[in-house]
């Protein structure tokens, strides 16, 4: 069974053909982030207009790539929300004239329970090696540059366990590189600069929530200012110091919730997802944490941490399974929620 999978839910415009729902035969992924760079964060305007000058060569890529012609394709997976309007309805609206137009199946997909199925995708090497069984259930844990959140998953049924009450840590990263001067987006560079830094520098208040679940990144943001206005000179290693204090923090903060959560709910997998998951500090320090307490970490490889068309293929596969399909009254949620 062949499936395309379209993201255009904020910055980049991808398509991609799934074999089985796993099996990754094309992923095509057009950014507009060398746009968005010179305003300092994303303009919706510019990414849904790059959205629909991209859609059709990006689709007949994909295609080429995979080495089928449309009338291959069993069914039609695309983003519902959450995201930009604009960028949404270009993939929603290509979406349902393909399904139409073909007569196969569309199936809606939300964007962030799509993060967390990149950990399962193949590629055409890992069937040599074929990976374990996927878990029925699971810890979810998502950090992207607009959520983060923590889900429990029981066969296909997802619960939100805890979000963000404020910034995403994704987003935190973007503001604390724009006060130091980084540039966006800020998780590659810090991640980088904070190899050179202390980590032991600057110390943060952990922050406290109602829900032992949820999380708060705005007051570290906020910490960070200040630092930075007391500061006279910018010097690299102040930055570099600040980088490796922030990233600690965050990651200490992620990874001891996620642990907490997990043991509470007696997983024995987690899975990770969203850009932020490409964090190598983060990454580490779960996997490290995972072989201490003999859970399995479910990773994403890098190239499929960031927003891509495989992970919304592979979910729509799932939800096609479950029964799960849209009309053509389908149109994009700039506020669907996870669960
Ligand atoms: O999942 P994503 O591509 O978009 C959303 O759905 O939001 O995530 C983008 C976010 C940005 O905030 C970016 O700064 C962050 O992921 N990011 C990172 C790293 N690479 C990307 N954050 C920390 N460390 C990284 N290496
Ligand atoms: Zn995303």
């Amino acid at each position: 069974m062949l499936t395309l999978g379209i993201e255009t839910s904020c910055d980049e415009t991808s398509f991609a053909v799934l074999k089985n729902g796993r099996l990754i035969l094309s992923n095509v992924v057009s950014s507009s982030l060398f746009r968005h760079k010179p305003f300092g964060g994303i303009v919706p305007e510019i990414a849904s207009r790059h959205s629909l000058e991209q859609v059709d060569t990006v689709f007949h890529e994909a295609l080429k790539k995979a080495k089928i012609k449309p009338r291959d394709l069993d069914l039609v997976a695309v983003t519902e929300g959450p995201g930009l309007i604009g960028s949404l309805l270009v993939g929603v609206c290509f979406a349902k004239s393909l399904s139409y137009e073909l007569g196969v199946p569309l199936v809606g997909v939300n964007h962030l329970e799509a993060h967390l199925v990149a950990p399962f995708i193949i590629f055409d090497h890992d069937k040599i090696f074929p990976r374990v069984k996927e878990p029925m259930r699971f810890l979810g844990l998502l950090v992207s540059g607009g959520h983060t959140c923590l889900t429990l998953h029981e066969k296909g049924r997802v619960t939100l366990l805890g979000e963000t009450v404020d910034d995403a840590v994704g987003e935190a990263y973007d503001k604390v590189a724009k006060i130091l001067g980084l540039g966006y987006p800020g998780g590659p560079v810090i991640d980088k600069l904070a190899y050179e830094g202390d980590s032991e520098k600057f110390r943060f208040t952990k922050p406290k929530q109602k829900n032992r679940f949820d999380f708060s990144f705005s007051g570290i943001k906020t910490a960070v200012l200040y630092t930075v206005q007391k500061q006279k000179n910018l010097s690299r290693p102040f930055i570099c110091d600040m980088a490796a204090s922030f990233q600690k923090a965050c990651v200490h903060w992620l990874v001891e919730k996620t642990f907490v959560a997990a043991d509470e709910h007696k997983v024995q997998d987690i899975v990770v997802g969203g850009g932020v998951s490409a964090n190598s500090l983060l990454r580490k320090s779960l996997t490290d944490e995972g072989v201490k307490r003999d859970l399995k970490m479910w990773i994403p490889p890098l190239m499929l941490t960031t927003d891509n068309a495989a992970m919304i293929g592979a979910r729509g596969f799932d939800l096609y399974r479950q029964g799960k399909r849209a009309s053509l009254q389908l149109t994009g949620n700039p506020s669907l929620k996870v669960a």
